[in-house]
């Protein structure tokens, strides 16, 4: 059996060694596609793969048609929107996340821009604290569940809203559960986003929810570029200099953010909120073990294409 591991922005070394030691243990062959910059490449490296270890990394239908021996692709991570869940249960492949292993690399990276923002970018200006201040969990799933522990240690006062999440489990974790977006926004300083991209979700973070936000309000995005209305989230930072928008996931309109808010806008260069040593090797070997979990056994846990 052959396992690839194709991707574009790749593991930690000591992650990679991880997933190899995992494979060859049961006589698989591991086969390394990093940092590809042509989908061309890719296309060539699934054609005699068994199984698929990816991350951002776009699998569509071009991409199954190509691989006529693959069984299984497992996203090293939570959000599979890359994946064409369609083209792969029509090619008979079953696709897997490995949901929390990345969790609190990304929910760390949440704080390491919320204290860049409320010091205003460090620019040696007096900033704010955290403490005290009502942080807005926008899904409350494993990121959101990290991001609430976190919060606690520094002091916030912690609301969330999840539309699936139901609010005893949230009220368990000491977190205040509201009713709707709208109330979380009207209420919270802060709002960090952990909603996956869906066709619900798509555009959902819109001039009227962002609108909703107090005075000097924040939103920070460590969950898609996709969710937010970029264009409505222009017009409103252009109509309320006190907002601050802060993402993990450049926007589209990059440029036009960066040129128009500079001091009320940052993004990271490349999406790194699951960019850590251990967030690799957690979601890396967790992959790996799920690929010979299911081409051995069979077991489907974690299939997302039922
Ligand atoms: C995820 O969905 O797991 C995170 O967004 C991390 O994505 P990445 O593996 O592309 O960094």
């Amino acid at each position: 059996m052959k396992v690839l591991v194709a991707t574009e922005k790749p593991f930690a070394k000591i992650a990679v060694d991880g997933i190899r030691k995992e494979v060859e243990a049961v006589g698989y062959e591991l086969a390394l596609l990093e940092k590809y910059t042509e989908k061309q490449a890719l296309l060539d490296a699934v054609k005699d793969a068994n199984a698929i270890i990816i991350r951002s990394d776009i699998i569509d239908k071009e991409v199954f048609d190509a691989a006529p021996n693959l069984k299984i692709v497992v996203r090293a991570g939570a959000g599979y929107d890359n994946v064409d869940l369609e083209a792969a249960t029509a090619h008979g492949v079953c696709v897997m996340n490995t949901p929390g292993q990345n969790s609190n690399a990304v929910a760390e990276l949440v704080f390491g821009m919320l204290i860049m923002a409320v010091r205003n970018f460090y620019d040696g200006k007096s900033g704010t604290e955290l403490k005290g201040k009502k942080l807005g969990i926008h899904a409350y799933g494993n990121v959101g569940r990290n991001v609430a522990r976190i919060a606690k240690g520094i002091g916030m006062d912690i609301y969330a809203y999840d539309a699936y999440c139901p609010k005893e489990v949230m009220e368990a974790d000491g977190i205040k559960a509201l009713d709707s977006a709208e109330e979380l926004y009207a209420t919270c300083d802060i709002v960090s986003l952990h909603i996956p991209a869906t066709p619900e979700t798509k555009n959902s973070i819109n001039y009227a929810l962002v609108n909703r936000l107090p005075k000097n309000g924040i939103l920070v995005n460590t969950a898609r570029k996709e969710v937010i209305n970029e264009a409505e989230l222009i017009q409103l930072m252009d109509e309320r200099a006190d907002l601050k928008y802060i993402t993990d996931i450049m926007p589209v309109a990059n440029e036009i953010f960066a040129a128009k808010f500079p001091g009320r806008y940052f993004s990271t260069p490349k999406k790194m909120g699951a960019q850590t040593a251990e967030a690799n090797i957690n979601a890396g070997i967790a992959a790996a073990r799920q690929i010979v979990g299911f081409l051995r056994d069979g077991c489907e846990k974690f299939r997302v294409n039922k």
